[in-house]
């Protein structure tokens, strides 16, 4: 598991693996925590287009206006990856993105857009 998350701070941006490496070595937070923030990277700016440009994610500090707020729309995970895995309307699928990374960001979205 611990390994498995290593290659992803590999594919995202250097601070993000530098932030989580910190993480990591304090021990002060969990895998879990460590993967919010693999999974707001990724919302950012790791995945392309990245999905700021679209949605506003107040936890996020997004503002896009393309596509619906996903603060107001509250997907759960398996909706974020549906669109994810498919596109949807306007929406490109995000076939770059690994299944790893996919579930991540899901997750993800799912829990700020309640935060
Ligand atoms: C080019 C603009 C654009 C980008 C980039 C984009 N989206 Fe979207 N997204 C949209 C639009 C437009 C819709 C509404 C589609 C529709 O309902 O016809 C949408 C819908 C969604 C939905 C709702 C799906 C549903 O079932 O109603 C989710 C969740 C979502 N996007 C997440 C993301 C995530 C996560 C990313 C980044 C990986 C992303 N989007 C990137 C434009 C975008």
């Amino acid at each position: 598991m611990l390994k498995k998350t290593f290659i992803h701070f590999a594919e995202v941006t250097r601070a993000v693996a530098c932030v989580s490496a910190l993480v990591f070595v304090s021990g002060l937070a969990s895998v879990a925590s460590a993967n919010d923030e693999v999974g707001k990277q990724l919302f950012l700016k790791g995945a392309t287009p990245a999905c700021a440009i679209c949605h506003t994610l107040d936890a996020a500090g997004a503002a896009g206006a393309v596509g619906p707020s996903l603060t107001e729309l509250q997907p759960d995970a398996a909706r974020v990856l549906n669109a994810l895995k498919n596109g949807i309307g306007q929406m490109p699928a995000y076939t770059s993105l690994t299944p790893e990374q996919m579930q991540i960001l899901s997750e993800y979205v799912a829990k700020a857009s309640r935060e």
